[in-house]
């Protein structure tokens, strides 16, 4: 029997606005009119942990992000065992919308604890690339329409950008100007993309 090439993973990252959600989507459709198995999938998930996450986000305030990370991870988990592990041994390309970086950037920039973020999520393995948009959060609000999440606030999410920014210094994301026309940030990720993997796209 022929043996399947294992996919690729790939994650994105970057502040609430930051355009990573059209970006991301507009990959996958790029990968599957070239022809690519590929998958589309967030977090937090819409499975068990990743549910109670969203529950949490829209109704509770004040919730200690020491709390928040551990859900997170736990919610990472199970996204990776019953869904990104069995996606990339079949083959298809995984695009990610925020893993692994997400948490770190967050509540690890946010706790000023990220060791302890890294820990508690060593038990999925980091994805095979990171891309992660950069914005200014004076920009990143401006795009959003309604201004509501528990990080709509230019102090918190310049701490995030911070931390984001440091992990591209350790050469663990590849960063991309995000406050470029869509249409021009998409051909910046493609290019990143056909470099590593040595595909058309
Ligand atoms: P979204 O805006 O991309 O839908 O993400 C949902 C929110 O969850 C966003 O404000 C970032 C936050 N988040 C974390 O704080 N830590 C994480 O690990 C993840 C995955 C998301």
């Amino acid at each position: 029997m022929r043996e399947i090439k294992r996919g690729f993973h790939i994650s994105f990252e970057g502040i609430d606005g930051s355009g990573k959600t059209t970006l991301s989507t507009n990959l996958y459709l790029r990968f599957k009119e070239k022809g690519y198995p590929c998958f589309y999938t967030v977090e937090p998930t819409f499975m068990r942990v990743g549910s109670l996450i969203r529950i949490h986000a829209s109704r509770i305030k004040n919730v200690p992000q020491y709390y928040m990370a551990l859900l997170f991870a736990a919610d990472r988990v199970e996204h990776y065992e019953r869904v990104i592990k069995k996606k990339l041994e079949k083959g298809y390309h995984v695009i990610s919308d925020r893993y692994v970086h997400s948490s770190i950037a967050y509540q690890g920039g946010l706790l000023n604890d990220i060791e302890w973020v890294r820990r508690i999520n060593n038990k999925v393995p980091l994805p095979d690339l990171a891309i992660y948009l950069d914005i200014s959060p004076d920009k990143a609000l401006n795009r959003k329409k309604k201004i509501s999440g528990p990080f709509d606030n230019i102090v918190l999410l310049n701490k995030i950008r911070e931390t984001y920014l440091s992990l591209v210094n350790m050469k663990e994301l590849v960063m991309v100007d995000a406050e470029k026309p869509l249409e021009v940030v998409l051909e910046d990720v493609v290019e990143i993309i056909k470099n590593r993997l040595n595909i058309d796209l």
